[in-house]
C-alpha cells in the first residue's frame, strides 16, 4: 500500500523524490524515507516517522546531495510504523539501499537462514530481508547486482515492487515488480523515474512503462532501459503516453482534495459518457459491447467482486443488470471469493470492479475467475493498472486521478458506467423496449446537470454538521436503489470523522438495530421519491417515535417528510435507477464537513491507505 519513487539523472533528486512522495502520500502515511547517492558517493539514508512533511523537516541540516536516489512513504504490514522500520532499508554492508511495497510471505524463513550466517537485521519489517538477501547473494557469489537481484528474487515469495540503490554503481537503479504496481518514466535528457503510479512522474515526461508481474528493469545512465525478467531474458514492454495533466493532481483551490474531487462529480461525469452517449442522447456505444457483444449477451450469471465503494456501487450494478438485462447477478466482497470455493462456469461474465486497478483482493479474484475459465470483465479508473491488465476487457470510467482516501467521483463514475453497460446489453438483449431505453439514456445526459443542483446543498449541509460531531453512532436507512447509498454514506462518515456508522435496509431496521435509537442516535434516511416512498415514511415514523434525529434527503417539493424529520435536504427528481447519482452527493458533503467540524485530516484518515495492494 505505500508509495515508492525513484530518480537518476542529471537533475537534484531529493526535490524530486519529495514532491514525488507527497502525491503519492495517499497510499500510506505513517512514516517515510529517502536514499541519496550523494555527491560525494556516499549512500545516504534518511527516515522519519510521520507525514512527508515530517521526514523533510528530518531532512533540514542533512547531506541530500546527489542526483540518485529513491523514497518511500510506509502504510506498515509488518512492524510498527517508526524510523527503523521505515524504508529504505539498507544491507548490512552498508552498501545496497532498497525499498518496498508488498509483502514477503516468506521472510521469516528467509531471515533466520541469513542470521544463522551472520548478518544482523536492524527492522522488524518482512522487506528488510530483500536487501540482506540480495547483498549477502551477491557477495557470496560475485555476482553482477542485477544477477544477484534475479538469485534472490527467485527465492522470494510475495508481492513486491522494489527499487535498489548501488552504493558502488551510483549510474544505476535497479527495480522489480511482482503483483504490486510500478511504473518507469523515460525523461528527455535520458534520466530515468520510477514510482508507484505515473502521478510522481507526469511533471518531468510523458512516456512512461507499467512493468509487468515477473520485469526487472535496469535504469542505467547513458544506456536505454533495459527489462529483463528473472530468467534473464529481454522483455519489450510497450512505451505508453500518460494522460494525467498537472492540474488534476492539484487540490485546485480546495481545501482537500475530497472536496475537490466531490465538486467534480458533474464534470467526471460527462467525461465519463463522452463518446459513450451519441449527440442525440439516444444510443450507447461501449466498445467493450460491441467486440463481446455475443459473450456478454448470453451471459447465464454475471459475479461482481469488488472491494469498499466499488463493491457498494456492485450492488447498484446488481440491481440495474438483473431489471434491464434479466441475467442473475451475485455481488462479491473480492476478498472472501478468493478464499471460497466459488462455483465459477465458463459461461459466467465476472465483472471486477476498482478505483485503483490495483486492489490486491479483487486481482486475486480475478485470477481465481480466469482460472475457471470465465470471461472477465473490468471497471477500473486507473489507467493502465494491474486489473484492466488482467481482464479480457472493460470500460474505463474516466473520471481522472481520485487522491482522497475516501472515494467519492470514482463511486459515482463506477455507476454511471455500469448503468451504461446494462442499457447497452439490454438493448442488445432487447430485454427493454425501445422508448424505455431512449427515455433513461436522454435521462443519464441530464444527471451531471442535477449533479449540479445537488452540490448546491453544500452550505446547508456546511451549517448541519456541527450538530453531529457529538454522536457516537449513526444509523443511514435506505431501501432499493437507496440501500446501497446508506451503505456507501455509513462508509464515508466512518472512514473519515472515526463515528461509527451503520447503513441498513429501512425495513431491516426493526429486526434489530431499532434498538439502539434514543435521542442521540442521529438516522440519515434517504426518502426521495420512488416506489417504496410511503413505506420509508413508516420507517421514519418508527425512528421518531423511539426519540431518533431523523434527517432526511428528499425530492425537492416534498413537504410531507419535512414534518416528520428534524432536517431535510432537497435533491432533483430523476428516475429510481439513477437516485445513488444524486443522492450520494449530500451524503458525501456531509461526511466531509462532519470530518473538517472534528478537525480530521479528510484526505488521510488514520490507519487507511488508497490503494490496498497487499491482502
Ligand atoms: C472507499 O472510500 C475506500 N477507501 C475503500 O473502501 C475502497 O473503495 C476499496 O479499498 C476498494 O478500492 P478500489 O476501488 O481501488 O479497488
Ligand atoms: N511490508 C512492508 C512493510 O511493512 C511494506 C508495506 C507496504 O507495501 O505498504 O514495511
Amino acid at each position: 500500500m505505500c508509495g515508492i519513487v525513484g530518480y537518476i539523472g542529471q537533475k537534484k533528486a531529493y526535490p524530486i523524490l519529495i514532491k514525488g512522495l507527497k502525491r503519492l502520500e495517499y497510499r500510506g502515511y505513517d512514516s517515510a524515507g529517502v536514499a541519496l547517492i550523494s555527491d560525494n558517493n556516499e549512500l545516504n539514508v534518511y527516515k522519519a516517522k510521520g507525514k512527508v512533511s515530517d521526514l523533510q523537516a528530518h531532512c533540514q541540516d542533512k547531506d541530500v546531495s546527489g542526483s540518485a536516489g529513491i523514497a518511500h512513504t510506509r502504510w506498515a504490514t509488518h512492524g510498527e510504523p517508526s524510523s527503523t522500520n521505515a524504508h529504505p532499508h539498507y544491507s548490512a554492508s552498508g552498501r545496497l539501499a532498497l525499498i518496498h511495497n508488498g509483502i514477503i510471505e516468506n521472510y521469516a524463513t528467509l531471515k533466520e537462514k541469513l542470521i544463522e550466517r551472520g548478518i544482523e537485521f536492524r527492522s522488524v519489517t518482512d522487506s528488510e530481508v530483500l536487501v540482506q538477501l540480495i547483498d549477502y547473494v551477491q557477495q557470496s557469489n560475485s555476482l553482477s547486482l542485477l544477477e544477484a537481484v534475479q538469485v534472490a528474487l527467485r527465492q522470494v515469495i510475495g508481492a513486491y515492487a522494489i527499487a535498489i540503490l548501488d552504493r558502488d554503481h551510483p549510474d544505476t537503479i535497479i527495480c522489480a515488480r511482482q503483483s504490486s504496481p510500478l511504473v518507469v518514466g523515460l525523461g528527455a535528457d535520458g534520466d530515468f523515474f520510477l514510482a508507484s503510479d505515473a502521478s510522481p512522474i507526469a511533471e518531468y515526461t510523458d512516456k512512461v512503462v507499467y512493468l509487468n508481474d515477473g520485469d526487472i528493469a535496469v535504469m542505467q545512465l547513458g544506456k536505454e532501459l533495459q527489462v529483463v525478467n528473472l530468467d534473464n531474458v529481454e522483455q519489450h514492454p510497450k512505451v505508453k503516453q500518460i494522460d494525467v495533466t498537472l492540474g488534476q493532481l492539484e487540490k485546485g483551490g480546495y481545501p482537500y482534495f475530497m472536496l475537490k474531487e466531490i465538486f467534480e462529480q458533474p464534470k467526471c461525469l460527462r467525461d465519463c459518457t463522452r463518446g459513450r452517449i451519441n449527440v442525440d442522447h439516444d444510443r450507447i456505444t461501449l466498445s467493450a459491447v460491441i467486440d463481446y457483444r455475443d459473450r456478454l449477451i448470453s451471459a447465464r450469471r454475471i459475479i461482481i467482486v469488488a472491494c469498499g465503494t466499488s463493491w457498494h456501487a456492485g450492488l447498484i450494478g446488481k440491481m440495474l443488470i438483473e431489471s434491464l438485462c434479466r441475467i442473475p447477478v451475485e455481488v462479491e466482497y473480492a476478498s472472501e471469493f478468493r478464499y471460497r470455493e466459488p462455483v465459477i462456469y465458463p459461461d459466467d461474465v465476472v465483472i471486477a470492479i476498482s478505483q485503483s486497478g490495483e486492489t490486491a483482493d479483487t486481482l486475486a479474484a480475478i485470477e481465481q475467475a480466469r482460472s475457471a475459465g470465465a470471461f472477465v470483465f473490468g471497471v477500473c479508473n486507473a489507467i493502465g493498472a494491474s486489473i484492466p491488465r488482467q481482464t479480457t476487457t472493460g470500460v474505463y470510467i474516466h473520471v481522472g486521478p481520485e487522491i482522497g482516501v475516501a472515494s467519492t467521483k470514482a463511486f459515482t463514475g463506477q455507476v454511471t458506467v455500469l448503468s451504461m453497460l446494462a442499457l447497452a446489453i439490454a438493448n442488445e438483449k432487447r430485454t427493454i423496449p425501445g422508448d424505455v431505453y431512449k427515455d433513461m439514456v436522454a435521462e443519464l445526459t441530464r444527471i451531471p446537470d442535477k449533479m449540479e443542483q445537488a452540490l448546491k446543498t453544500n452550505e446547508q449541509i456546511e451549517r448541519l454538521a456541527p450538530i453531529f460531531t457529538y454522536a457516537k453512532n449513526s444509523l443511514y436507512l435506505g431501501r432499493g436503489y437507496n440501500y446501497p447509498v446508506a451503505l456507501e454514506g455509513a462508509l464515508k462518515l466512518k472512514e473519515i470523522s472515526y463515528i461509527h456508522a451503520e447503513g441498513y435496509p429501512a425495513a431491516e431496521m426493526k429486526h434489530g438495530p431499532i434498538a439502539l435509537i434514543d435521542s442521540e442516535m442521529p438516522v440519515f434516511v434517504i426518502a426521495t421519491r420512488d416506489k417504496l416512498y410511503e413505506k420509508v415514511i413508516s420507517n421514519i415514523q418508527e425512528v421518531r417515535a423511539r426519540g431518533g434525529r431523523v434527517i432526511a434527503l428528499v425530492t425537492e417539493g416534498d413537504e410531507q417528510i419535512r414534518k416528520l424529520a428534524d432536517h431535510v435536504i432537497e435533491l432533483p427528481d430523476t428516475m429510481e435507477c439513477f437516485q445513488p447519482l444524486i443522492a450520494s452527493i449530500p451524503l458525501q458533503l456531509l461526511a466531509y464537513h462532519i470530518a473538517v467540524c472534528k478537525g480530521k485530516d479528510v484526505d488521510r484518515p488514520r490507519n487507511l491507505a488508497k490503494s490496498v495492494t497487499v491482502e
